[in-house]
């Protein structure tokens, strides 16, 4: 089939690339010129293991290719993918829809034969109403068909959740879309993957519902875990005891700073707003995005209390500081909080991270960047493991620090309590005692 994806974001780009994969003939559109340069020569503007490989394989086989012209790759395709950003308004909590509208506006002028034209963005429901709105202005009702399709990948793991997903929702109006969507799925379906049709906007909701009900399980984990504190418990052994329910299940079930990234914030807020328009109070949401909001100034407390409230000229090194391992993304990480929030307090930060270099902390006083987690390390007077990186995860501390009186502040749980404090390291983690 000939595809058309419309954003060469994090999703239009991995998805692209892996549809072309599949065998189907892809054009990557962008406004942006620099970005279709650098991908036309096989550089990849995002970290995301494994999608470079893909990439250079399939501009090969001649099955992938980028543009700067809407117009002519939209006239020479079948199915139009729209994947550009739905932000948080500004000042505001429901989702920005311009560009959304922007792409609709430019595709009702290009439709040159019957095309299905599918929101992968997350978009509110009824978005999809209001796209047909648009294009119906200016075409006649059979020449295409709106379906929502939303994506659940993850960063990191987005190129293994696309082939072998947990499912694929497709939510059409007519049968016409429905059938061609799902030949389009069929190597995922023939490879195991459950498909799903739905009406579109449930599938909008569908996605919203997802990242929600996933933010409140970390949430609701994270909250559990304050009170293992105060009460000596390990939370590890409260995720595996409830994990075990299969009404409930393990995964995203553990402990840590408050969630990030590019969806659970704004996906939080924008179902929120949603309901409210529709008059529906979402209150579980609500205070779902409240206890996250609180849950850095929570675990910054924690760190003053650790440093005994002396933070001015303390040396604090952060092992990773993008919101998850495997990604370089900073969008919504808590290290954006606590780091300027010691800085502040005349701490002296050193950061390691394995993507390098973070331009969010350029300015910031007493803030810099490590090379090395060696370096990152040397003489500090605390670590702070922020970030779940697999190098992070059998250092030799007592080697790298070279400080009589090591204080580490595990916040992802990576390593054994009784085993550090063994070693003569006071050690603290998240709801473990
Ligand atoms: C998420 C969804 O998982 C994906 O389906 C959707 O399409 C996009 O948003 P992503 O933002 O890449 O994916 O990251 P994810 O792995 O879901 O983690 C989100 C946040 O939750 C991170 O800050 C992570 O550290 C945190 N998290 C996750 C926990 O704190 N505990 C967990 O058990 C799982």
């Amino acid at each position: 089939m000939k595809l058309c994806m419309i954003g060469t974001g994090y999703v239009g780009l991995v998805s692209g690339v892996c549809f072309s994969d599949l065998g189907n003939e892809v054009i990557c559109v962008d406004k942006d010129i620099n970005k279709i340069k650098n991908l036309k020569d096989g550089k990849i503007p995002i970290y995301e293991p494994g999608l470079d490989e893909l990439v250079k394989k399939n501009i090969k086989n001649k099955r992938l290719s980028f543009s700067n012209d809407l117009k002519k790759s939209v006239r020479k395709s079948n199915i139009i993918f729209i994947c550009v950003g739905t932000p948080t308004k500004r000042g505001g909590s429901s989702a920005d829809l311009n560009q959304v509208f922007g792409v609709a506006k430019e595709l009702s002028k290009n439709i040159n034969k019957y095309k299905i034209i599918i929101t992968k963005s997350t978009v509110p429901v009824t978005t999809g109403d209001e796209i047909e709105k648009i294009l119906i202005k200016s075409n006649s009702r059979n020449k295409f068909s709106v379906v929502s399709n939303p994506e659940f990948l993850r960063e990191g793991e987005a190129i293994r959740d696309f082939i072998y997903p947990d499912r694929v929702v497709v939510g059409s109006n007519d049968e016409k879309s429905s059938r061609i969507l799902k030949n389009l799925y069929s190597p995922l379906i023939a490879k195991g993957a459950k498909y799903i049709n739905t009406s579109r906007r449930a599938a909008e909701l569908i996605k919203y519902a997802s990242n929600a009900f996933l933010a409140t399980k970390i949430t609701f984990i994270n909250e559990l875990a304050n009170l293992c504190e105060k009460t000596n418990i390990n939370v590890d052994d409260i995720s595996i005891g409830m994990g075990l329910d299969q009404r409930i299940g393990s995964r995203f079930l553990r402990a840590g700073p408050a969630y990030g990234g590019s969806c659970f914030p704004k996906d939080t807020k924008a179902i929120t707003s949603t309901a409210d328009k529709f008059s529906t109070n979402l209150s579980i949401i609500k205070s779902v995005i409240k206890s996250n909001e609180n849950r850095s100034q929570l675990m910054l407390k924690r760190v003053y209390q650790i440093l005994n409230n002396k933070v001015k000229n303390k040396k604090i090194s952060f092992l990773g500081v993008t919101f998850k391992a495997n990604t370089d993304d900073m969008r919504d990480s808590s290290s954006l909080i606590m780091i300027p929030a010691l800085s502040k307090k005349g701490a002296l930060i050193r950061y390691f991270d394995p993507t390098g270099y973070k331009k969010e902390f350029k300015g910031y006083k007493n803030v810099s960047f490590a090379r090395s987690i060696s370096r990152c390390l040397e003489k500090t007077d605390l670590v702070i493991i922020h970030t779940e990186w697999n190098d992070f995860k059998s250092l030799d501390f007592l080697k790298l620090i070279k400080n009589k009186k090591i204080k580490i502040y595990d916040m992802r749980n990576l390593y054994v309590p009784s085993k550090m404090t063994n070693k003569n390291v006071k050690y603290y983690s998240v709801g473990r005692g």
